[in-house]
Protein backbone atom coordinates (compact mmCIF):
# COMPACT_ATOMS: atom_id res chain seq x y z
CA UNK A 1 0.00 0.00 0.00
CA UNK A 2 1.21 3.84 -0.85
CA UNK A 3 2.66 5.63 2.15
CA UNK A 4 2.90 9.51 1.78
CA UNK A 5 1.28 12.39 2.96
CA UNK A 6 -1.72 11.59 0.59
CA UNK A 7 -1.60 7.89 1.12
CA UNK A 8 -5.34 7.09 0.68
CA UNK A 9 -6.25 9.74 -1.18
CA UNK A 10 -8.25 10.03 -4.21
CA UNK A 11 -7.42 12.44 -6.24
CA UNK A 12 -8.85 13.90 -9.73
CA UNK A 13 -6.46 16.42 -12.14
CA UNK A 14 -7.74 17.71 -15.14
CA UNK A 15 -4.54 18.73 -17.73
CA UNK A 16 -4.25 19.69 -21.37
CA UNK A 17 -6.29 22.21 -23.35
CA UNK A 18 -9.54 21.54 -24.84
CA UNK A 19 -10.25 21.29 -28.19
CA UNK A 20 -13.69 22.74 -29.59
CA UNK A 21 -15.01 21.87 -33.08
CA UNK A 22 -15.87 24.47 -35.52
CA UNK A 23 -16.52 21.74 -38.08
CA UNK A 24 -15.17 18.25 -39.14
CA UNK A 25 -11.32 20.00 -39.60
CA UNK A 26 -10.82 22.84 -37.03
CA UNK A 27 -10.81 23.33 -33.96
CA UNK A 28 -10.67 26.58 -31.28
CA UNK A 29 -8.05 25.34 -28.57
CA UNK A 30 -5.37 27.22 -26.30
CA UNK A 31 -1.34 26.53 -26.22
CA UNK A 32 -1.87 24.63 -22.88
CA UNK A 33 1.23 21.40 -23.44
CA UNK A 34 -0.49 19.35 -20.45
CA UNK A 35 3.11 19.62 -18.73
CA UNK A 36 2.19 21.13 -15.35
CA UNK A 37 -0.65 18.97 -15.01
CA UNK A 38 1.04 15.44 -15.88
CA UNK A 39 3.86 16.97 -13.48
CA UNK A 40 0.96 17.68 -10.54
CA UNK A 41 0.04 13.92 -11.36
CA UNK A 42 3.02 12.12 -10.77
CA UNK A 43 3.87 14.52 -7.45
CA UNK A 44 0.38 13.03 -6.29
CA UNK A 45 0.96 9.76 -6.76
CA UNK A 46 4.36 9.92 -5.62
CA UNK A 47 2.94 11.32 -2.70
CA UNK A 48 0.50 8.30 -2.12
CA UNK A 49 -2.58 9.35 -3.72
CA UNK A 50 -4.61 7.35 -6.03
CA UNK A 51 -4.48 9.40 -8.95
CA UNK A 52 -7.36 9.54 -12.17
CA UNK A 53 -6.00 12.39 -14.91
CA UNK A 54 -8.46 13.45 -17.13
CA UNK A 55 -6.49 14.85 -20.40
CA UNK A 56 -7.24 17.16 -23.14
CA UNK A 57 -4.78 16.55 -26.35
CA UNK A 58 -1.16 16.71 -25.25
CA UNK A 59 1.74 14.76 -26.49
CA UNK A 60 2.59 13.26 -23.28
CA UNK A 61 3.28 10.02 -21.69
CA UNK A 62 0.76 8.83 -18.87
CA UNK A 63 2.85 8.88 -15.20
CA UNK A 64 3.67 5.52 -13.60
CA UNK A 65 0.67 4.26 -11.46
CA UNK A 66 -1.97 7.46 -13.15
CA UNK A 67 -5.12 6.14 -13.99
CA UNK A 68 -5.74 8.34 -17.62
CA UNK A 69 -9.06 9.74 -18.96
CA UNK A 70 -8.79 11.28 -22.33
CA UNK A 71 -11.09 13.71 -23.57
CA UNK A 72 -11.04 16.63 -26.17
CA UNK A 73 -13.89 18.84 -25.10
CA UNK A 74 -15.21 21.09 -22.20
CA UNK A 75 -17.98 18.97 -22.06
CA UNK A 76 -16.15 15.75 -22.22
CA UNK A 77 -14.10 17.10 -19.51
CA UNK A 78 -16.86 18.22 -17.62
CA UNK A 79 -18.88 14.42 -18.38
CA UNK A 80 -15.68 12.74 -16.59
CA UNK A 81 -14.94 14.56 -13.67
CA UNK A 82 -19.00 14.76 -12.74
CA UNK A 83 -18.40 11.08 -13.16
CA UNK A 84 -15.39 10.70 -10.41
CA UNK A 85 -17.03 13.76 -8.35
CA UNK A 86 -18.57 11.23 -5.44
CA UNK A 87 -15.10 9.16 -5.69
CA UNK A 88 -12.92 12.37 -5.44
CA UNK A 89 -11.35 13.62 -1.69
CA UNK A 90 -9.29 15.99 -3.93
CA UNK A 91 -9.92 17.87 -7.17
CA UNK A 92 -7.06 19.73 -8.80
CA UNK A 93 -8.01 21.99 -12.03
CA UNK A 94 -5.12 22.57 -13.52
CA UNK A 95 -6.63 22.23 -17.55
CA UNK A 96 -6.96 24.92 -19.45
CA UNK A 97 -10.53 24.89 -20.16
CA UNK A 98 -11.71 26.73 -23.32
CA UNK A 99 -14.04 28.93 -22.08
CA UNK A 100 -15.85 29.37 -25.32
CA UNK A 101 -16.93 26.73 -28.45
CA UNK A 102 -18.35 27.32 -31.11
CA UNK A 103 -22.19 27.83 -31.07
CA UNK A 104 -23.03 25.41 -33.76
CA UNK A 105 -20.43 22.91 -34.69
CA UNK A 106 -20.82 22.55 -38.80
CA UNK A 107 -21.27 18.99 -40.32
CA UNK A 108 -19.44 20.62 -43.34
CA UNK A 109 -16.45 21.74 -43.49
CA UNK A 110 -16.21 25.61 -44.04
CA UNK A 111 -15.53 27.12 -47.31
CA UNK A 112 -13.45 29.99 -47.86
CA UNK A 113 -14.98 32.94 -49.74
CA UNK A 114 -16.03 36.09 -47.76
CA UNK A 115 -13.82 38.60 -47.05
CA UNK A 116 -14.64 38.21 -43.70
CA UNK A 117 -16.17 36.00 -41.39
CA UNK A 118 -17.99 35.78 -37.76
CA UNK A 119 -17.91 32.49 -35.24
CA UNK A 120 -20.49 33.17 -32.34
CA UNK A 121 -19.03 31.66 -29.74
CA UNK A 122 -20.96 30.25 -26.33
CA UNK A 123 -19.48 29.66 -22.56
CA UNK A 124 -18.21 26.57 -21.53
CA UNK A 125 -19.65 24.96 -18.26
CA UNK A 126 -17.04 25.91 -15.57
CA UNK A 127 -16.15 22.64 -14.36
CA UNK A 128 -14.08 24.15 -10.91
CA UNK A 129 -16.71 26.16 -10.12
CA UNK A 130 -18.98 23.46 -10.59
CA UNK A 131 -16.77 21.12 -8.41
CA UNK A 132 -16.46 23.06 -5.86
CA UNK A 133 -20.38 24.23 -5.34
CA UNK A 134 -21.03 20.54 -5.26
CA UNK A 135 -22.12 19.10 -1.53
CA UNK A 136 -20.56 17.37 -0.65
CA UNK A 137 -17.50 18.46 -1.98
CA UNK A 138 -14.08 17.60 -2.51
CA UNK A 139 -10.93 19.63 -1.15
CA UNK A 140 -10.64 22.13 -4.22
CA UNK A 141 -7.41 23.81 -5.62
CA UNK A 142 -7.31 25.50 -8.69
CA UNK A 143 -5.09 26.94 -11.19
CA UNK A 144 -5.05 30.51 -12.97
CA UNK A 145 -2.68 31.53 -15.47
CA UNK A 146 -2.54 35.58 -15.34
CA UNK A 147 -0.45 38.04 -17.78
CA UNK A 148 -0.69 40.34 -15.22
CA UNK A 149 -1.61 41.64 -11.15
CA UNK A 150 -0.99 37.83 -10.78
CA UNK A 151 -1.87 37.64 -7.15
CA UNK A 152 -4.59 39.69 -7.01
CA UNK A 153 -6.70 38.29 -9.96
CA UNK A 154 -5.57 34.81 -7.89
CA UNK A 155 -7.10 35.91 -4.83
CA UNK A 156 -10.49 37.23 -6.71
CA UNK A 157 -10.82 34.08 -7.96
CA UNK A 158 -10.30 32.00 -5.02
CA UNK A 159 -13.36 33.64 -2.96
CA UNK A 160 -15.02 33.67 -6.36
CA UNK A 161 -14.86 29.81 -6.88
CA UNK A 162 -14.71 29.16 -3.19
CA UNK A 163 -11.60 27.17 -3.46
CA UNK A 164 -9.36 25.71 -0.86
CA UNK A 165 -6.21 26.50 -2.50
CA UNK A 166 -5.04 28.24 -5.85
CA UNK A 167 -1.56 28.57 -7.39
CA UNK A 168 -1.62 31.34 -9.76
CA UNK A 169 1.60 31.53 -12.70
CA UNK A 170 2.21 34.38 -14.76
CA UNK A 171 2.32 33.51 -18.84
CA UNK A 172 4.77 35.15 -20.56
CA UNK A 173 8.84 36.01 -20.43
CA UNK A 174 9.70 32.87 -20.70
CA UNK A 175 7.46 31.51 -18.19
CA UNK A 176 3.57 29.47 -18.54
CA UNK A 177 1.99 27.47 -21.06
CA UNK A 178 4.69 25.93 -23.73
CA UNK A 179 7.54 25.88 -21.45
CA UNK A 180 9.55 23.71 -19.36
CA UNK A 181 9.72 26.23 -16.39
CA UNK A 182 7.23 27.93 -14.24
CA UNK A 183 6.75 29.93 -11.09
CA UNK A 184 3.77 29.61 -8.71
CA UNK A 185 2.37 32.06 -6.17
CA UNK A 186 -0.02 29.80 -4.27
CA UNK A 187 -2.59 31.14 -1.82
CA UNK A 188 -5.34 30.18 0.28
CA UNK A 189 -7.06 32.21 3.06
CA UNK A 190 -5.22 33.62 5.29
CA UNK A 191 -1.95 32.42 3.52
CA UNK A 192 0.32 32.43 0.64
CA UNK A 193 3.61 31.06 -0.33
CA UNK A 194 5.96 31.86 -3.49
CA UNK A 195 7.51 29.05 -5.07
CA UNK A 196 10.37 30.33 -7.02
CA UNK A 197 11.01 30.02 -11.04
CA UNK A 198 11.67 26.36 -11.56
CA UNK A 199 11.36 22.93 -13.65
CA UNK A 200 7.21 21.92 -13.61
CA UNK A 201 8.34 18.67 -12.01
CA UNK A 202 9.75 20.27 -9.25
CA UNK A 203 7.45 22.90 -8.80
CA UNK A 204 4.39 20.20 -8.60
CA UNK A 205 6.17 18.35 -5.67
CA UNK A 206 6.39 21.59 -3.72
CA UNK A 207 2.98 22.06 -4.77
CA UNK A 208 1.45 18.59 -3.71
CA UNK A 209 3.43 19.25 -0.41
CA UNK A 210 1.64 22.33 0.56
CA UNK A 211 -1.90 20.81 -0.78
CA UNK A 212 -1.32 18.05 1.76
CA UNK A 213 -0.62 19.87 4.47
CA UNK A 214 -3.75 22.36 3.90
CA UNK A 215 -6.00 19.17 2.97
CA UNK A 216 -4.85 17.41 6.63
CA UNK A 217 -5.75 20.74 8.09
CA UNK A 218 -9.14 21.10 6.67
CA UNK A 219 -9.56 17.72 7.34
CA UNK A 220 -9.39 18.20 10.89
CA UNK A 221 -5.89 15.97 11.17
O1 LIG B 1 -11.47 31.64 -14.19
P1 LIG B 1 -10.34 30.88 -14.78
O2 LIG B 1 -10.70 30.17 -16.04
O3 LIG B 1 -9.06 31.67 -14.98
O4 LIG B 1 -9.99 29.80 -13.66
C1 LIG B 1 -8.98 28.90 -13.88
C2 LIG B 1 -9.25 27.64 -13.11
O5 LIG B 1 -10.58 27.17 -13.37
C3 LIG B 1 -8.34 26.52 -13.51
O6 LIG B 1 -8.11 25.73 -12.37
C4 LIG B 1 -9.14 25.77 -14.57
O7 LIG B 1 -8.76 24.42 -14.68
C5 LIG B 1 -10.55 25.93 -14.06
N1 LIG B 1 -11.58 26.00 -15.11
C6 LIG B 1 -12.49 24.95 -15.25
N2 LIG B 1 -13.46 25.03 -16.22
C7 LIG B 1 -13.55 26.11 -17.02
C8 LIG B 1 -12.64 27.17 -16.88
C9 LIG B 1 -11.66 27.08 -15.92
O8 LIG B 1 -12.41 23.95 -14.53
N3 LIG B 1 -14.51 26.15 -17.95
Amino acid sequence: LAAGPLAGCRVTITAGPTREPIDPVRVLSNRSSGRMGFAVAEAARAAGARVTLITGPVALPTPAGVERVDVETAAEMHAAVLARLASTDLFIGVAAVADYRPAEVMVHKLKKGAETLELRLTRTPDILAEVSAHRPRPFCVGFAAETESVVEHARAKLVAKQLDLIAANRVGDGLGLEVEDNALDVLWDGGQCRLERGPKTELARHLIQLIAKRYALARGA
